[in-house]
This record gives structure tokens, C-alpha cells and sequence, in this order.
């Protein structure tokens, strides 16, 4: 049986593997800002892989972006984030320390009880200068999300691309918001990375295509191994919504914090669009040939948190189990996402095993990400890859040498079976690639 996983331990698997380390730590940490590891890099770079080719490369009608951070200002004039994107501010009179009045139970500090000022909005972008003068008329924002870049883009991709609507433009990168309080590890931080698209429709079919994506980006998680008891659709209240969109879904996971949002999917209209048409005096509407209507697009938006889904993917593949009296903590990813799809690991270092098992090693790492370790007892190698999520350990040992097999063992199933070196890449793929992990008849006559 498993414990209830906190968020310490995920903090301190995520250091102590290196998936996670706090950023300028050297110096004390920078708050709210955190760096990925080895392992770390290659799990966030299989999740956002997952995303884009789920909603970029399996579909006819989406295609991907790449835009700047930093936009011409008029952008976020346009888009209402300079007016509107704030959170209400309150200050201790006593310890100085800011909070956001909208998450506070009582009336006063949560650090000390003091008497807190009145609350004033405070805007979450980050400003700096661009050129060599710090002057007001130089003033940038680091985007706060990824969306604008595609708004303004509209005309671009459509011309360029000769697609029709409905039509996709996803886009995956950096925003920054200056939050007033970040924290939870990954969860809430100042720079983050977005997987958004936004989804451009003939005004009228938008609810449609709402409850579509909403259905679509629900399963997109449970496809990629999230326990469904740990996933839920909460639509936003009226006086919740941005002031963008007139509906709006979150995917919400229990984390050990509690029940908190994944992803937003809302129904942005037509507010972007217009707005961008009136500040630029840019025509951006949309000559429809089947319908020979000409109208401003509605849009539908799923926008994701690179590092927020990182982190469920980490808590929901968290996992303790008694083995033989002992506690083995292992990450029970979906393989898409595991850092290390195989490990070769020679039974120990002697000379007569270590060049076998580099063979192996050279042959496996061609058609996956694969790891050659022979540092440490095997017990404690193994540990390692359960603690990082390896689905297949690749183990060479004496025998090896005389059969040309080598032994392969399941993580979740801790199966363990023996299979000719000879098209073992073919083999470990077909395993890796099977729905059901470690139950097919292969794996059941082992564990047998
Ligand atoms: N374009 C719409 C938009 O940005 P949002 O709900 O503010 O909507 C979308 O953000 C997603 O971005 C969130 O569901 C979350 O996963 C991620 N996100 C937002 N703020 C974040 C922060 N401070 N730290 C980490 N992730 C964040």
C-alpha cells in the first residue's frame, strides 16, 4: 500500500534524483524559482513532446508557433493585462509581508496578526527597459502568457499556411507573472513555461467546440497514466472568469496541496481578435469561403502549465510498496514520459561483463533514451531507476556470456525474464509501447 504522498517527498525525490533543484542555491535559493536536473529536463521535454504531438502533429487542424517574449507594449494595452491583470495587494502594518487579500481567511496577517493595510490592485508583469535607456517610452513586459503572440500572429499563419476554420495555433514557452504568492514547490511560480493553443471558430459553433476541447484535454491526462479518481472538470463561477472569456473550465488535480487547477479551457470569443483589430487598425477579421460570411473569429483556448502537469505526472507516478519488508519508492510513469526508457546495467564491473554490456548500451541508446550505469551493488542501481521511473532494466550478467541473453526486468511488475540480445531493441520497443504494462503474455508467463 502506498502512503499519502506530500509534497516533501516529491521536493526531496526531486533533488536527491535529479529531477528538481532550487535555482542559485549556492546563493540561498532565489524564491519561487527552481532549475531541472538531468532527469528532470528529459521528463518536462517528453511531457511538452506529448502535448504538441497530441495537439499539433496528430491533428489536420493545428498548426504551432513560436513567438517572442517580449512584444510591442500596445500588445498588453490591447489584451486588457495592462488595466486588468492584477490581484488585490494588502500589506502587514507590523511585519511588512504581502499577501493576496482574495486568499486570506481572516483579516489579518497570517504570519504574525498584525493589521493589514487596504487592499489596492497590484499588476503581476514584470516590466523591464529595452536599449540602452531606462526611460518610460522603453518600457517592455515579459509576456504573462503565451496567447497574445499567437492573436497578433492571426493574419500571418492563416495567409501563410492556406488553412481554413476551424483552425488551431499552438504554441509552448516561457511567461512570467510577478506573483505575490508564489509557492508549492512548481506549482505557483514567477517564470514559468505554457503549452497553449488557441482555437479559431466560426462565431455560434463556440460552445460546441468548448465542450469539445474541455472533453479532449480531460483524457488528454488520463491517457498519459494520471489516475482518473485524481482528475476533475470545475467550470468557473461569473464573477470568477478573466475578463476575456465568457466561459471557462479548469482540469483540476489533487495534489497534495488539495484539489488545485491543472489547465483552464475558456471560451475567449472574440475579445482578443477585436481588440487587436481597434489598437493596430489591422483588419483581422476572417473571410469564411463556405459560408461566404466575412466575421471575427471566436476563440477556444486550452492553456496548460508545462511545470504544473510535470508536477502531477511526479506526485500521481509517486509510489511506496513493501518489498520483502522493505520500502521501495518507485515512479510508476507512462512510459512516454519516463526520463530513461531503459537502463543497462552489467551485474558488476568486472572486465569480462563491462564491454558486453557497452555493446548492449550502443545498440539500445539508437532507438531510445537508455542509460548504462556500473557504479554501486546492483540492489542499489536498481533503487535508482525505480526511483526515476525506468520501465526496463537491461541486466548483463555471467551467463550472458555463454547464451547471449540478458535479463530484463519490469519496474511495476518487478518481473523478470530472459531474452537473446539479438533484436532486443525490437523487443523492449513493442514493451514499451504496450498499453497494458507488464500484462501481456510475455510478462505473465515470467512472472508465472
Ligand atoms: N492564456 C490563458 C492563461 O494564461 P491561466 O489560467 O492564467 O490562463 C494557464 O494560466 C495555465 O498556466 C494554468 O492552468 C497553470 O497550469 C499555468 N500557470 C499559470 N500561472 C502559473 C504560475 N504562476 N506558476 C506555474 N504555472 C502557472
Amino acid at each position: 500500500m502506498s502512503e499519502a504522498v506530500t509534497m516533501d517527498k516529491i521536493v526531496s525525490l526531486c533533488k536527491r534524483r535529479g529531477f528538481i533543484f532550487q535555482s542559485s542555491e549556492i546563493y540561498g535559493g532565489l524564491g519561487s524559482c527552481w532549475d531541472y536536473g538531468p532527469v528532470g529536463v528529459e521528463l518536462k521535454r517528453n511531457v511538452k513532446n506529448a502535448w504538441w504531438r497530441s495537439m499539433v502533429e496528430e491533428r489536420g487542424d493545428v498548426v504551432g508557433l513560436d513567438c517572442s517574449i517580449m512584444m510591442h507594449p500596445t500588445v498588453w494595452k490591447a489584451s486588457g493585462h495592462v488595466d486588468s491583470f492584477s490581484d488585490p495587494l494588502v500589506e502587514c502594518k507590523e511585519c511588512h509581508q504581502r499577501w493576496r487579500a482574495d486568499q486570506l481567511e481572516k483579516q489579518e496577517c497570517p504570519a504574525c496578526g498584525g493589521e493589514l493595510t487596504e487592499a489596492r490592485n497590484f499588476n503581476l508583469m514584470f516590466k523591464t527597459f529595452m536599449g540602452a535607456v531606462e526611460e518610460e517610452a522603453a518600457v517592455v513586459y515579459l509576456r504573462p502568457e503565451t496567447a497574445q503572440g499567437i492573436f497578433v500572429n492571426f493574419q500571418n499563419v492563416v495567409s501563410s499556411s492556406r488553412k481554413r476554420l476551424p483552425l488551431g495555433i499552438a504554441q509552448i514557452g516561457k511567461s512570467f507573472r510577478n506573483e505575490i504568492t508564489p509557492g508549492n514547490f512548481t506549482f505557483r511560480t514567477r517564470e514559468f513555461e505554457q503549452m497553449e493553443m488557441e482555437f479559431f471558430v466560426q462565431p455560434g459553433s463556440d460552445e460546441e467546440w468548448y465542450e469539445y476541447w474541455s472533453r479532449e484535454r480531460f483524457a488528454w491526462y488520463q491517457r498519459l497514466g494520471i489516475r482518473p479518481e485524481n482528475l476533475r472538470l470545475r467550470e468557473h463561477a461569473k464573477d470568477e472568469l478573466a475578463h476575456y472569456a465568457k466561459a471557462c473550465v479548469d482540469v483540476e488535480y489533487m495534489f497534495p496541496i488539495g484539489w488545485s487547477e491543472l489547465e483552464g479551457i475558456a471560451n475567449r470569443t472574440d475579445f482578443d481578435l477585436k481588440q487587436h483589430s481597434s489598437w493596430s487598425g489591422k483588419d483581422l477579421s476572417y473571410f469564411d469561403g463556405v459560408t461566404n460570411e466575412r466575421y471575427i473569429p471566436y476563440v477556444i483556448e486550452p492553456s496548460a502549465g508545462a511545470d504544473r502537469s510535470t508536477l502531477a505526472f511526479l506526485v500521481d507516478a509517486y509510489t511506496e510498496e513493501d518489498v520483502e519488508g522493505a520500502t521501495r519508492v518507485v515512479l510508476k510513469l507512462h512510459p512516454e514520459l519516463a526520463p530513461i526508457k531503459v537502463a543497462i546495467l552489467p551485474l558488476s564491473r568486472n572486465e569480462r561483463l563491462v564491454p558486453l554490456a557497452k555493446e548492449v548500451h550502443d545498440k539500445v541508446r539508437k532507438c531510445f533514451v537508455a542509460e548504462y550505469d556500473d557504479t554501486q551493488s546492483i540492489g542499489r542501481r536498481y533503487r535508482r531507476q525505480d526511483e526515476i521511473g525506468t520501465p526496463l532494466c537491461v541486466t548483463v550478467d555471467f551467463d550472458s556470456l555463454e547464451d547471449g541473453q540478458v535479463t530484463i526486468r519490469d519496474r511495476d511488475s518487478l518481473a523478470q525474464i530472459r531474452l537473446p540480445i539479438d533484436n532486443l531493441a525490437d523487443t523492449l520497443k513493442a514493451k514499451l509501447s504496450g498499453e497494458e504494462f507488464g500484462t501481456d503474455s510475455l510478462w505473465a508467463g515470467a512472472r508465472a
